[in-house]
C-alpha cells in the first residue's frame, strides 16, 4: 500500500464523528508509512548529497556528524527544504554511540528502512612503506568497523520491523590497486566483503546489502591530497574514462536507487557509479 492509498474515504459522512475517526486513521497511518533512513557522516561531500535526496523522495532524514555545529547547521538547512530531520552526534568508531544512535531512530520514527553507511577516511596517501600504522588503524576503525557496528544494530531492529535495505560507501579502491591508497584500498575491499557476507546472511530475511563503489568524487576526502600536491585535479580526472570526477549528486542518486524498492532483487552487489572506471 503507498501512501496515497487508503481504505477509509468512503466510510463516514463528511463532519461526523466517524468521518473524523478515520480521518485521523487515514493520517496517522501516513505518517508511519513514511519511510526512514539513516545515514553516517552526512554534513558533508556524498552523505551531505545523500540526505537531501533521500528527502526530496519524502524520508525522514535521521543523520550524523562528529561536530555538533555542523550538525546543526545542516539540520537547519534540511528543515528549511522541508526536510524532516533530526541530528545525533556520531563517531561511528564508538560501537556503543552506534547502537544508541540506531534506537534513538527507531524510537523517533516507528522502523528503519534504509541505512547509509556513509562515514569514512582516507589518511595518508603515499607509498605503502611510508604509511603510518596510525593512519590505517583509524581508517579500519571507521571504514571497516564503522560500517560493521551500522549493520548489526540496523539489521537486529530492521528483523524487529518487517525489513529494509543497507547501502555501504565502498570505493574503485574496493575492488582495485590504486596508486598510494593500498591501506585504503584494504578498508575498502573489507567494506565489499561486509556486504556480500551480510547480505547473503539475510537474503531470505527482508534484508537487502548492497555497496555503492563511487569513482572519485569532488569532496572534502580528496581535497587534502589535492591541496598538499599528491595529486591534481587533472590527474584525477584523467583515470576515468569519462575524464572528470563525479558530483556528490551522482553518487547519492545510486545511493537512494539501492535503497528503494525499484531493486528489490538486488543484494550483495556493488553499483559502480565512476564514470567507467571499474570497466576498463
Ligand atoms: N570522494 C570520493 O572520491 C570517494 C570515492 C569513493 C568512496 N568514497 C567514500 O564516500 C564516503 C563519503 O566521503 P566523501 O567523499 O563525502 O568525503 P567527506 O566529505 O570527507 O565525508 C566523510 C564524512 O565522514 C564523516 N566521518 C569521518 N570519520 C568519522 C567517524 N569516525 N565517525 C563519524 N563520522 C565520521 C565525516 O563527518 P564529520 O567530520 O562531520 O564527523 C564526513 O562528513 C566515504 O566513506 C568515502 O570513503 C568517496
Amino acid at each position: 500500500m503507498t501512501c496515497s492509498q487508503n481504505n477509509f474515504e468512503p466510510l463516514g459522512k463528511i463532519g461526523s464523528p466517524l468521518a473524523y475517526e478515520f480521518w485521523v486513521i487515514k493520517h496517522s497511518k501516513r505518517i508511519t508509512m513514511k519511510k526512514t533512513v539513516l545515514i553516517t557522516g552526512a554534513t558533508t561531500g556524498i552523505g551531505k548529497a545523500t540526505a537531501f535526496a533521500f528527502g526530496n523522495k519524502g524520508y525522514n532524514v535521521v543523520f550524523t556528524s562528529r561536530n555538533q555545529a555542523k550538525g546543526e547547521a545542516f539540520s537547519k538547512e534540511l528543515s528549511e527544504k522541508g526536510i524532516e530531520n533530526s541530528f545525533l552526534e556520531l563517531d561511528v568508531t564508538n560501537e556503543e554511540a552506534v547502537k544508541t544512535v540506531v534506537e534513538k531512530a527507531v524510537a523517533k520514527y516507528g522502523k528503519l528502512d534504509a541505512l547509509v553507511n556513509n562515514a569514512g577516511v582516507a589518511l595518508g596517501s603515499v607509498l605503502m612503506a611510508d604509511a603510518t600504522t596510525e593512519n590505517l588503524k583509524q581508517m579500519l576503525d571507521t571504514n571497516v568497523m564503522g560500517v560493521f557496528y551500522g549493520m548489526k544494530y540496523a539489521i537486529r531492529e530492521m528483523l524487529k520491523t518487517g525489513g529494509g535495505a543497507i547501502v555501504n560507501l565502498a570505493s574503485i579502491a574496493g575492488h582495485n590497486g590504486l596508486l598510494y591508497t593500498a591501506q585504503y584500498c584494504a578498508s575498502k575491499h573489507a567494506v565489499v566483503g561486509l556486504t556480500k557476507g551480510a547480505a547473503i546472511d539475510y537474503a531470505t530475511m527482508g534484508i537487502r546489502i548492497n555497496a555503492i563503489a563511487p569513482g572519485a568524487t569532488k569532496t572534502d576526502i580528496l581535497q587534502s591530497s589535492i591541496d598538499i600536491g599528491t595529486y591534481s585535479e587533472e590527474s584525477i580526472a584523467a583515470i576515468h574514462p569519462m575524464k572528470r570526477m563525479g558530483t556528490p549528486k551522482e553518487i547519492a542518486n545510486g545511493i537512494v536507487f539501492l535503497a528503494s524498492d525499484d531493486c528489490p532483487f538486488m543484494t550483495g552487489t556493488t553499483l559502480f557509479v565512476d564514470g567507467g572506471y571499474n570497466a576498463q
